[in-house]
């Protein structure tokens, strides 16, 4: 499935971003008294030398909404104006209802807001991206918060030293609104092949094998992957979908100023790279102090890409996320940097946008109609 958005006369923009880590650091040195591993073996097969994991009093919910409020304060826009509320998790807060993305709605005061939760594992993020733009794209929105947020060590064995490592928590969120600039998503490939579903699993918990105490006594709640056939996929897939997402953008890769890969493994992300021709300069990594934190990596990483000032006014942006499905994303983004005039006065935000072009300001267009 691709969707070229350059063609499309309205357009999804990020106009806030955030994101949540638990304080809680596990370090490479804590596991090698866990499991039967070494900070060698990890840093080296992974580049991964810490993670983040959720407290007792956290979980998918709590870390969702953090980063929530965090992207709805950046854009300025009042909750009652947020028209969709998306989460992107394979680590929800219910085992199936209600949607983590619905509590969010309702801490948030979200009152006109629908809400879902999207699971496509790793790529998640990317797929909600997708569908903000289509809905935007389709008028059905206007503004649409699209957050990916997971608490691994929950779907983790914490005896399994094959994935233990490699996981952690976290959030991340962006608020989309529509604009008739140029600016914004401007493609999305989206892919799955649910042949390799067995590759990266979690067994139990669903209709066919419902929870029981035989599930639980064989681990079945637990994550499992083959590394290695997922490592395949992934340095064979993210490259042609990210080739993709460029030339329905009508960009070339040389014109990416950032690649913002999902952050599962350095030796991935430098092959995936390599394969594309992006520079390690333009490649921006975070594996190292969070490790995989599934449909989370991205906007994590997004937002740390904007607090380093590595992200500028029309920058062009290429996201890339894959895994369980097995499934598989890539979007190609112009970045245009809100200025936000004051507080959303009578519940209308005004956010006024720098033109890329002229570098004036300008005022973005009014919500839809539905104020
Ligand atoms: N510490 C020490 N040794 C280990 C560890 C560990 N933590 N884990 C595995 N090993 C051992 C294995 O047992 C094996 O030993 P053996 O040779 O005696 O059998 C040896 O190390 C090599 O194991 P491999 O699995 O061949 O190691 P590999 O180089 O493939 O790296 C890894 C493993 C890091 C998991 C890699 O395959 C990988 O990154 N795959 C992609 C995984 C991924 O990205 N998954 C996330 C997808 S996102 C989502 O949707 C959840």
């Amino acid at each position: 499935m691709w969707v070229s958005c350059v063609a499309m006369a309205r357009r999804a923009r990020i106009t806030g971003w955030g994101k949540a880590l638990p304080q809680r650091v596990l370090t490479n040195f804590e596991l090698e008294k866990m499991v039967d591993t070494t900070d060698e073996w990890i840093r080296t097969r992974t580049g991964i030398s810490e993670r983040r994991i959720a407290g007792p009093h956290e979980s998918t919910f709590t870390l969702a909404l953090r980063a929530a409020r965090d992207a709805i304060e950046v854009a300025d826009v009042a909750p009652a104006h947020i028209d969709l509320v998306m989460v992107c998790t394979f680590s929800p807060e219910f085992g199936g209802m209600p949607s983590t993305a619905s509590l969010v709605q309702d801490a948030l005061g979200a009152t006109r807001a629908a809400a879902f939760d999207l699971n496509a594992a790793c790529s998640g993020f990317v797929y909600g991206l997708a569908m903000a733009q289509a809905s935007i794209a389709a008028g059905l929105h206007q503004t649409v918060l699209v957050i990916g947020a997971e608490t691994m060590s929950r779907l983790v064995d914490w005896k399994d030293r094959a994935t233990c490592v490699l996981f952690g928590d976290g959030a991340g969120a962006a608020l989309l609104q529509g604009t008739d600039e140029p600016s914004g998503i401007l493609s999305c490939v989206l892919g799955s092949d649910g042949s390799g579903g067995e590759l990266l699993c979690v067994p139990g918990g669903g209709s066919r094998q419902p929870a029981s105490l035989q599930t639980v006594q064989t681990a079945q709640h637990f994550i499992r992957m083959n590394g290695k056939e997922v490592y395949k996929f992934a340095v064979t897939t993210v490259p042609r979908a990210c080739l993709d997402a460029v030339r329905r953008a009508e960009l070339a890769v040389d014109d990416v100023d950032l690649f913002i890969p999902h952050q599962a493994n350095i030796r991935i992300i430098n092959s995936v790279s390599e394969s594309l021709g992006v520079p390690a300069a333009k490649v921006f990594t975070n594996v190292d102090r969070y490790g995989n934190t599934s449909a989370a990596s991205i906007p994590i990483a997004l937002c740390e890409a904007v607090e380093q000032g590595r992200v500028h006014e029309g920058s062009k942006l290429l996201l890339a996320g894959f895994g369980g499905g097995l499934s598989w994303g890539a979007a190609a983004l112009e970045w245009a940097v809100p200025v936000v005039t004051g507080a959303h006065t009578n519940g209308s935000t005004h956010l006024l946008h720098t033109d890329p072009r002229t570098g004036n300001s300008m005022d973005a267009p009014p919500p839809n109609g539905k104020d």
